[in-house]
């Protein structure tokens, strides 16, 4: 199989991506498992954009500040310079984001932001909508089910990757790939992403020498209900909190404002962070409290987030709901250029939440993350269009280490509850070593391929984290 390009994962970044490549490129999205299993499916809140040229200046400077001094100045100019472009790009091409009767666009705010400037669709399933509408329009053939084990490189040019599909492992050779693959959400106990995003994208990175930037900054979304069955935690998007949904222990009071003075508006590490210290002072429960809300705008404005909770026996928003912090969103990745090209690999790019082009900084602002996807998205599918990588010689085989061996899963399982007891909200350097020799002890023990690409992604992030001794952004490092 000789493709002129390949697309890894089909969130938002790869199906923009495709949209961007003509058909006169032979094109394949490769996916890992159904089409829908990614993270922009289960994104709630929206998509930032500039409202106008007169905002962009305003819109740089809360993602900056956000970053906490670590983003790349040049690539949230872009990020923020373009945004208008590809929302008009979206709409010119049919999608519809939520607006009032006389046709406006609905925008709406979220933590950390200084004005109304979040679109969404369908109230509270913007990512979905988005994804939906992405995979109706992919002019380009998929392979779902198809989960990439190795990157087939030669003389520092990427040639194509080795993928599990149906059992066999095969070769598909390719001129240029795209690596549109997500984050690491299960690499973390209890997590709100998607069940196939595990890192092992980053996994085959650290194998081949390929750089990731910033591992250390995982971010973790403060409201989250995991009550829910299931490893993919229950989202309680933001713009409820930017709608005026309040946190209060469970007897009623409002501590955030103890932590800082934009309480439940303070930037999500804040509030995470806030979160994670109350509890473990007090020991009380922490709620999501919808109370003042009106209850046909409430279940109108938030429908799938009310039927869910409404589901699993909540009579919101009369009802408040338990919540607590998970992990949300990898803001480190796979290091680029701003068209998403990876240095060391010729033919070779990542885009959207597997890359790091260092928009996020230290941490990311919430919803622009399907904005990220979109921006960097076009950009690097027009590199790669510009890109004059041949193809390689095909001398490769398949690779014969065991993808699972029969203890993996217990493996797997105790490395979610080292991730998520020593490398999440609060850090310390003691339990950064725990976690690195536990994981270590892993690698060198009998894994199969698919559990050792999730460790040397799990020990990429402790290793970023030990390295990084202050605290910065989602980074906090207790001693
Ligand atoms: C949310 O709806 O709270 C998630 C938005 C984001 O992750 O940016």
């Amino acid at each position: 199989m000789q493709y002129d390009i390949l697309i890894i994962g089909a969130g938002v970044a790869g199906l923009y991506a495709a949209l961007n490549i003509p058909t006169d490129k032979k094109v394949l999205i490769v996916n890992k498992t159904r089409p829908w299993e990614c993270n922009t499916y289960y994104a709630q809140g929206g998509v930032t954009t500039a409202r106008n040229d007169a905002d962009i200046p305003s819109h740089i400077q809360d993602t900056l500040e956000a970053g906490a001094g670590l983003c790349n100045e040049a690539a949230v100019k872009v990020l923020s310079e373009t945004s208008q472009e590809v929302i008009h790009d979206l709409i010119a091409r049919g999608f519809r984001f939520d607006t009032a009767e006389n046709g406006r666009l609905l925008y709406t705010k979220e933590a950390a932001h200084s004005a109304d400037r979040i679109l969404h669709a369908g109230g509270d399933a913007t990512g979905r909508y988005i994804h939906h509408f992405l995979l109706q329009h992919n002019p380009h053939p998929m392979l779902a089910n198809a989960t990439v084990i190795d990157f087939l490189i030669e003389d520092g040019q990427i040639c194509g990757v080795e993928v599990l599909y149906k059992g066999e492992r095969k070769l598909i050779f390719a001129n240029q790939v795209i690596l549109a693959s997500g984050g690491v959400g299960s690499l973390y106990r209890f997590h709100t992403n998607a069940y196939s995003i595990s890192g092992d994208i980053q996994g085959i990175c650290v194998e081949k020498g390929i750089a990731l930037e910033h591992m250390e900054m995982m971010q973790f979304h403060p409201t989250v209900y995991l009550g829910n069955q299931g490893v993919r935690k229950q989202l309680l998007s933001e713009a409820l909190r930017g709608e005026g949904a309040h946190i209060e222990d469970e007897d009623g009071y409002r501590f955030l404002f103890d932590y800082d003075s934009r309480g439940e508006l303070a930037p999500r590490d804040i509030v995470s962070r806030a979160l994670f210290d109350y509890r473990k002072r007090t020991k009380k429960q922490i709620y999501l409290s919808f109370r003042e809300f009106d209850t046909d705008y409430f279940h109108r404005r938030f429908p799938n987030i009310s039927a869910n909770l409404r589901d699993m026996g909540y009579d919101v928003p009369k009802d408040r709901v338990p919540i607590s912090p998970a992990f949300h969103y990898a803001i480190g990745g796979i290091k680029t250029d701003l068209d998403g090209h990876v240095g060391s690999v010729k033919g070779l790019y990542a885009i959207g939440e597997a890359a790091s082009t260092g928009v996020h900084g230290a941490n990311r602002l919430a919803s622009n993350s399907l904005l990220e996807g979109l921006v960097f998205a076009r950009r690097a599918a027009h590199a790669v269009l510009a890109d004059s990588s041949n193809a390689c010689h095909q001398s490769f085989t398949i690779g014969t280490e065991p993808l699972f061996l029969e203890e993996d899963k217990e493996k797997k399982e105790q490395l979610r509850r080292i991730m998520w007891q020593y490398v999440s909200i609060v850090r310390t350097t003691e339990g950064l070593h725990e976690a690195l020799e536990q994981i270590d002890a892993m690698l060198n023990s009998p894994v199969g391929r698919l559990l050792k690409l999730r460790l040397l992604t799990a020990r990429e992030i402790v290793q970023s984290a030990l390295k990084r001794t202050e605290s910065i952004g989602v980074h906090y490092r207790e001693a």
